[in-house]
């Protein structure tokens, strides 16, 4: 049982982070093996839309870099996370970065349709410092709506306001138990 979780925020130990490593606490209790990649600090070029991975399913991205890594690891992997803070009412550009090269997970042979193989659980996590409004349910339901359209199922969202200096997630004791409860729940089902 294999997690990979995407970490979208450029602070390594902040926040966003915190959430993920309490989600990954509450898997490797469960026997998970976890692997976590910040975009942040890898070198991933944009999607430079030459098509050239919708050939055929097994094609690929054709740009040699670090995202190459996280193909394969998300290829392997039973359960997906993504997590980021809230930028500007939306996800960093790190992590959609990482989204818009996902393209490469499709194909056109035989028509538009999913080229990666298998169905998967996954998780999302949003943070945001304004208390008030709807943001970080609206980026969740976003990232919700990538995962569907990889075939992997959301089975836990957390998506919270009033999170904005870093070391605010790990003050929430209801947060973090949240999250092992994600954890638990990607790995085991
Ligand atoms: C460039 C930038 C844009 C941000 N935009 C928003 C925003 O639109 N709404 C909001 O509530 N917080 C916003 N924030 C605050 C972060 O969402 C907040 O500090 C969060 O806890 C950071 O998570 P991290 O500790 O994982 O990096 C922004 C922060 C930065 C640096």
């Amino acid at each position: 049982m294999e997690i990979v979780a995407i970490m979208g925020s450029p602070r390594g130990g902040g926040n966003t982070a915190t959430l993920v490593e309490a989600v990954f606490e509450g898997a490797r209790a469960e026997g998970a093996v976890c692997t976590r990649f910040d975009p942040a600090r890898l070198h991933i070029s944009d999607c430079d839309a030459d098509r050239a991975c919708l050939e055929s399913a097994e094609a690929g991205c054709i740009l040699q870099d670090d995202m190459q890594q996280i193909y394969a690891a998300l290829r392997r992997a039973d359960a997906w996370v993504l997590a980021t803070p809230v930028y500007f009412w939306h996800v960093t550009a790190p992590m959609k970065r990482v989204i818009d090269r996902l393209y490469a997970f499709f194909t056109e042979e035989g028509g538009w349709r999913l080229g990666l193989e298998g169905k998967r659980r996954g998780g999302v996590i949003v943070v945001q410092a304004d208390p008030g409004g709807d943001t970080p349910q609206r980026v969740a339901a976003y990232l919700s709506q990538v995962l569907g359209e990889l075939n992997v199922e959301t089975v836990g969202a957390i998506a919270e306001g009033g999170i904005g200096d870093p070391g605010d997630a790990a003050a929430r004791a209801d947060l973090l138990e949240k999250a092992g409860e994600l954890g638990r729940k990607l790995a085991t089902g």
